[in-house]
């Protein structure tokens, strides 16, 4: 039976490669003699987890346009029909508001990596650019589509958002109408964002993740030593040109991996069946409620992957000055690879400075999400924001200076696993 599959699948691949013999080289390039280092450990699992999220909010994406009403008068009612009479409906719409938390959940992950192992260092820049490119294109998907139930907090959130651009001299207001296509969110606002968030920005998000990998297997991957594989020995039991620290990506990360998504999987399902609002982080409480241009909610804030960079935009006093910050903030990570300037690349081998202001960004970045999230009417909690605002840049700014002077350990010429 097995020798019939066998001979069928056979078959199969000698057909396509004999119309398309370009596909198995890329199979080859970028699977199974894509030698990865094999010293990878859990930290590099979230991009794949990324890969994972994306599909999931693709194909749930589909099924939910199929029921969804783009218009200001019928979209929320449209969602409730489909979380009570569209066979499945609720699971649907859980899947893919869950895969949107989950989403920036392994995507930060995914960016403390690169920081802690150095990932965006030469040769390795354009890849944390089309990642940072990535972040970008995903704030905007995950806001637009915020807007779409047309609940309390979308109209809201989005009126507070867009009218951030009436910050800027001289074109704010009419820039601010152009994006709305009217005075407050309306049916031509839900319509415009339902157009791009359906189409314009998946398209773009996964041209950027097809570059982003593109880049990454035209240089390698790092590893948790930081140490250039491709540098090192070579030959090893696949092929004796291949880097002596490599192993295939498949079989051995894609085994790997997958035990991981399935562990992920779990993680969503509990959260999806026992906690889809997960206690108003993931969907806020206000949203159950439609929009209501005459009733303003009591306390509005963003999702939690926003609320950091909305606590600095809340913690400078000036509303010009708060976007610039706040932009800022996302704008300088993309200077990250020319900012280090330490010897090392991975934090495994470099000094207690490092390790200490690293840590003290994390919290800092942590603790500003805490206090975005927060209703922003305590005194004190606003000082401590404008500290962790300054911390937060200085961490950058200062960048060349701390990577410089830090004592470093000598890094290995090879991964620490090799035997
Ligand atoms: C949709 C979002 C994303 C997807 C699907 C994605 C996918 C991946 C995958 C599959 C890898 C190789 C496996 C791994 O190293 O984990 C990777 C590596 C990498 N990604 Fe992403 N990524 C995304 C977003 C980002 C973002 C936002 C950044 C940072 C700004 C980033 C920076 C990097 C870097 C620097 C590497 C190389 C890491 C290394 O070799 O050590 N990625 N990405």
């Amino acid at each position: 039976m097995a020798n019939i599959f066998t001979r069928a699948a056979t078959g199969v691949m000698d057909w396509v490669n004999a119309r398309a013999p370009a596909l198995a080289p890329m199979y080859r390039k970028h699977m199974s003699e894509y030698y990865a280092p094999k010293n990878f450990n859990i930290w590099y699992i979230f991009g794949v987890l990324s890969l994972v999220v994306l599909v999931n909010q693709i194909v749930t994406g589909i099924f939910l346009t199929m029921h969804f009403k783009t218009s200001a008068a019928e979209a929320f009612a449209s969602v409730e029909y489909i979380m009570r009479d569209v066979e499945w409906g609720w699971l649907i719409r859980y899947m893919h508001s869950t895969g949107a938390s989950l989403f920036f959940i392994v995507v930060y992950l995914h960016m403390f990596r690169g920081l802690m192992y150095g990932s965006y260092q030469k040769p390795r820049e354009l890849v944390w650019i089309l990642g940072m490119l990535i972040y970008l294109v995903l704030m905007a998907e995950a806001f637009m589509g915020y807007v779409l139930p047309w609940g309390q907090m979308s109209f809201w959130g989005a009126k507070v958002i867009i009218s951030l651009f009436g910050a800027i001299p001289v074109i704010g207001n009419g820039l601010t109408e152009w994006i709305m296509g009217d005075y407050l969110p309306s049916d031509a606002t839900l319509n415009r964002f339902f157009a791009l968030h359906v189409i314009a920005l998946p398209l773009v998000l996964l041209l950027l993740v097809v570059l982003h990998l593109g880049a990454l297997h035209e240089v390698g991957s790092n590893n948790p030593d930081g140490v250039e594989i491709k540098k090192g020995p070579k030959g090893n039991r696949w092929s004796p040109t291949a880097p002596a620290d490599g192993v295939p990506f498949h079989p051995y990360y894609t085994v790997k991996d997958t035990f991981y998504v399935c562990l992920m999987l779990l993680v969503a399902a509990f959260i999806i069946f026992f906690a889809p609002a997960f206690g108003g982080w993931f969907l806020e409480h206000d949203n159950f409620t439609e929009a209501n241009r005459l009733v303003t909610p009591e306390h509005i804030k963003p999702v939690w992957y926003y609320t950091p960079f909305y606590a600095m935009l809340r913690v400078v006093p000036d509303k010009l000055g708060g976007v610039l910050v706040m932009f800022g903030a996302i704008a300088i990570l993309f200077a990250v690879p020319w900012l280090d300037r330490s010897k090392a690349k991975s934090y495994r081998y470099r000094g207690v400075l490092s390790w200490a202001l690293l840590l003290g960004f994390a919290f800092s970045f942590v603790w500003l999400g805490k206090i975005g999230a927060g209703p922003g009417t305590d005194p004190v909690e606003t000082i401590v924001g404008r500290f962790l605002t300054a911390y937060y840049f200085l961490f950058f700014l200062t960048m060349p200076i701390w990577t410089k002077i830090d004592k470093t350990k000598p890094v290995p010429e090879r991964v620490t696993t090799h035997d």
